[in-house]
């Protein structure tokens, strides 16, 4: 675990740092989509929420959750790979799912690359179920595959 994460929306700044990211961790071997023009979209979107992991000066991760009226989609998330296996994905996805959750959203849906195995177990150990295989959706390159946790479940239904 890190002692001093913190977590906060992103802002305006943060677009360029959160690109390079998404390029170096996710878009691997792809063409770079999440340019710093589109992080920035994301950041000024009022339907979406950008957030980002600090270490002092450092930024260790960010996700993007888009909100819609049934669902939320994990659109990105990402953590250095030099702070992995320090509890700072599940740091973030926590905070995102509890903004799903005060949005009275229930339900998160979400793609990773069917290679990334990695990704595959941490979403997994996290309690999102594996829906289904969705072929040639990252650009016609490589399969995908669609995960859903349901964040009601197990939730009491008083307050
Ligand atoms: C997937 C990712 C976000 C996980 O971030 P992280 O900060 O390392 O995750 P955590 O430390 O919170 O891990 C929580 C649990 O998930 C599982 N997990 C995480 N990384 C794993 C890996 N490489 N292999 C197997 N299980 C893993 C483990 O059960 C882990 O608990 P443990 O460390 O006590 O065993 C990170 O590896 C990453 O940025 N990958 C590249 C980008 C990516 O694939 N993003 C997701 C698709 S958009």
């Amino acid at each position: 675990m890190i002692r001093d994460l913190t977590l906060r929306l992103a802002g305006r700044a943060d677009a360029p740092a959160i690109a390079r990211l998404s390029r170096d961790r996710i878009e691997q071997g792809l063409g770079w989509s999440w340019t710093a023009p589109r992080v920035l979209r994301s950041i000024l979107d009022p339907q979406t929420n950008v957030v980002v992991a600090r270490e002092a000066a450092q930024m260790l991760g960010f996700g993007i959750m888009k909100y819609r009226d049934d669902d939320a989609h994990l659109l990105l998330l990402a953590v250095r790979s030099s702070s992995c296996r320090r509890g700072v994905g599940t740091a973030l996805l926590a905070w995102l799912e509890r903004s799903a959750l005060v949005a009275g959203i229930g339900q998160v849906v979400l793609e990773a690359r069917s290679s990334n195995d990695a990704a595959r177990a941490f979403y997994r150990r996290l309690g999102y179920r594996e829906l289904q295989t969705l072929p040639g959706y990252y650009q016609g390159r490589e399969a995908g595959v669609r995960l859903a946790k349901d964040l009601w479940l197990g939730q009491s239904a008083l307050p």
